[in-house]
């Protein structure tokens, strides 16, 4: 109980934030920036932080741990996989536009591309993730891939993903301090003007964000219970695994990444799915 009401708590915080973020950077750019547009200027650029910052940071967040909102452990493992792969891909177009904006305003204003770190990680975040996709479609959603490449590339796809996620972070606090060493000029960035102060504050909660997110992702014991279990318990009251979350995450042990992967093979063996 104490370690369900930790995670609500967590986990209201941390959509919060995120949610605060997403609120801030629209503020950024249509109060104290041009607004958004799309005529290859400046507004157009706008679209490339608004879009990430939704995208790419928010909905990828929620993707990432869906899979442990207690109330959706009702739902059958192919519906929230579908719902995981949705929130992902819907994250990738707008990530996938955000860069078509920063690219026609770099285009139009005949300045160079790629040069910066803060794009090269970024672009690679994007195949990454893109890559990550269609992965995690053709292996776990497509009913095609034997049990035993499902349990393998678990552990795989669970790191790859946390680790795109951290870099996507990084991403958006170098576009961030770039953007403002970039436009602010009277007064500087270093002389922190209200916008500077505004902005790092948005980079501060997106770090948050990202740091709940992943602390999150990352208890063991807020993982969904395996199918058998859920199936075990609706078997013997079904109103149980409606209502009593917090039991069915308590009751599951903590198992090593190979041991659970040799669970999941099993458990999708038997008709259950990773
Ligand atoms: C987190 C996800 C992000 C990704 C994947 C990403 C990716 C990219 C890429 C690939 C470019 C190169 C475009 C070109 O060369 O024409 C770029 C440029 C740029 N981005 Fe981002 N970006 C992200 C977030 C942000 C955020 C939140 C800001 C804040 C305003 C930002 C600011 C910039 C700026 C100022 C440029 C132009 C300078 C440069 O090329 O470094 N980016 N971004």
């Amino acid at each position: 109980m104490e370690n369900y009401k930790h995670f609500l708590v967590l986990l209201i915080f941390a959509f919060a934030v995120g949610f605060v973020s997403v609120v801030l950077v629209l503020r950024w750019v249509l109060s104290f920036r041009e607004g958004l547009g799309w005529d290859g200027g400046p507004t157009e650029f706008n679209w490339h932080p608004v879009l990430v910052v939704i995208g790419f940071i928010f909905l990828q967040g929620i993707a990432i741990v869906v899979y442990r909102l207690p109330w959706t452990w009702k739902c059958s493992k192919l519906m929230m996989k579908m719902i995981h792969a949705g929130l992902n891909t819907l994250a990738l177009v707008l990530a996938a536009v955000s860069l078509v904006a920063v690219f026609d305003f770099h285009n139009a204003a005949d300045l160079p591309n790629m040069y910066s770190l803060h794009s090269w990680v970024g672009l690679a975040a994007v195949i990454l993730y893109s890559l990550q996709i269609v992965l995690g479609v053709g292996v776990y959603l497509l009913p095609i891939s034997p049990a035993y490449l499902r349990a393998a590339l678990m552990p795989i796809h669970v790191y790859s993903g946390l680790f795109i996620f951290t870099c996507v972070i990084a991403t958006a606090l170098m576009g961030i301090t770039e953007k403002l060493i970039f436009s602010l000029k009277d007064p500087k960035y270093k002389d922190s003007p209200p916008e500077a102060v505004f902005v790092n504050v948005l980079g501060v909660l997106i770090a948050v964000f990202g740091g709940l997110i992943l602390w999150i992702a990352t208890r063991p014991s807020w993982r969904r219970p395996s199918e058998e279990h859920l199936r075990r318990v609706q078997g013997r009251d079904p109103e149980l695994e409606s209502s009593k979350p917090a039991a069915a995450m308590s009751d599951r042990p903590d198992p090593e990444a190979s041991k659970d992967a040799r669970r999941r093979g099993k458990t999708e063996e038997s008709g259950g799915a990773a």
